[in-house]
C-alpha cells in the first residue's frame, strides 16, 4: 500500500480506538434508535441459510454479526481495531453467540482469509473508512466463494432533492450538536460523517462492484436515501486466484 493509503488508514484507526469507548451509545442517538431494526430489516432481504459460512468484515462493535449469526452456520467478524473488537466480545456473550461468532484482528485490504471461503460477506459502514472502496472491494470479492453474494451497507449521500436540505441540516448541525453534548469525543464523531460527502455515489458503487466483476448488482435505500444496502453476486465461474500471506491475530 502507498504511503498516503497507509497514514490515513493509520488515522483511521485511532479515531476508531478513541471512539470505541461511546460507538454504540453514539450509534443510538445519531440513528435515533433506528439502527437495530434496520439490520433485521436488512438480513431479512438477505437469503442466509443455516449451512453458510458468513464473514462481516468491519464488524466494529459486533452488532451486525450479533443479528446474522442465529441465522447461520458459523459467522466470522473482521477488523482491525482491536478497541472495536474488545467492545463487540461482551455483547456476543450476552447473545450467547460465542460459539458461533470468531472475531479476528485484520485489515479488511488485506485479508487473513483462503479466496472463494465464505458463502456471503457483509460490510456495514466499513468501506467509506478504507483507503478506497476499491481497495475494500477487491478482497470482498476475492474471499466470496463463486457464486456467493457480497453485501455492502453504507450510508451514503441524499439524492432526493426535497429531503437532501433536511439531510444536509441533520449532517451539518444535528450531529455535531449530538457529538458535543453525548461523546467525549465529539470531533472524531463529526469527521466520521464528514467521510460520507467524499464518499462515492450509490450509482458509482454499483458500477464499481460491476467492474470488480460482480453480478445481478441491486441497491435499495434506506432510511429516506441516507444510507443504501448494495448486493452483489460473485458469477460460479469467477474463481479467485489463491491468497498470498497476511497479518492477523485470532482474538
Ligand atoms: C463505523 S464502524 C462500523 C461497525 C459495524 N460494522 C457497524 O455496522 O456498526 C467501522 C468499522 O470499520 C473498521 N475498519 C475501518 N477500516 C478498516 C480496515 N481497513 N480493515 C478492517 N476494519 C476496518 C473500524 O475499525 C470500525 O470498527
Amino acid at each position: 500500500m502507498a504511503d498516503k493509503a497507509i497514514k490515513q488508514q493509520d488515522q483511521v484507526k485511532e479515531i476508531f480506538k478513541v471512539v470505541s469507548q461511546d460507538y454504540d451509545h453514539m450509534n443510538d442517538i445519531i440513528s435515533l434508535g433506528t439502527h437495530k431494526n434496520w439490520r433485521h430489516q436488512l438480513n431479512n432481504m438477505i437469503p442466509f441459510t443455516k449451512d453458510m459460512e458468513v464473514l462481516d468484515v468491519a464488524t466494529g462493535t459486533g452488532d451486525w454479526a450479533i443479528a446474522t449469526a442465529p441465522q447461520v452456520k458459523h459467522l466470522t467478524g473482521l477488523d482491525y481495531s482491536p478497541d472495536m473488537l474488545e467492545k463487540a466480545r461482551p455483547k456476543i456473550a450476552k447473545a450467547g453467540l460465542t460459539d458461533k461468532i470468531t472475531l479476528v484482528e485484520g485489515d479488511g485490504t488485506d485479508m487473513p482469509f483462503e479466496s472463494n471461503t465464505f458463502d456471503i460477506v457483509t460490510i456495514g459502514f466499513g468501506l467509506r473508512n478504507m483507503p478506497s472502496p476499491e481497495a475494500g472491494l477487491k478482497e470482498l470479492v476475492r474471499v466470496v466463494k463463486p457464486g456467493g453474494i457480497v453485501v455492502i451497507f453504507e450510508a451514503s449521500q441524499v439524492d432526493n432533492p426535497i429531503i437532501r436540505p433536511f439531510w444536509h441540516f441533520y449532517m451539518t448541525h444535528i450531529i455535531p450538536l449530538f457529538g458535543r453534548t453525548f461523546s467525549d469525543h465529539p470531533d472524531e464523531f463529526i469527521y466520521l460523517h464528514q467521510t460520507i460527502d467524499n464518499f462515492v455515489s450509490k450509482k458509482q458503487l454499483k458500477k464499481l462492484m460491476e467492474q470488480f466483476g460482480l453480478t445481478n448488482v441491486k441497491y435499495k435505500n434506506f432510511m429516506l436515501g441516507s444510507a443504501a444496502v448494495h448486493f452483489g453476486r460473485k458469477p460460479a465461474d469467477l474463481i479467485s486466484e489463491p491468497k498470498t500471506k497476511s497479518k492477523s491475530k485470532k482474538k
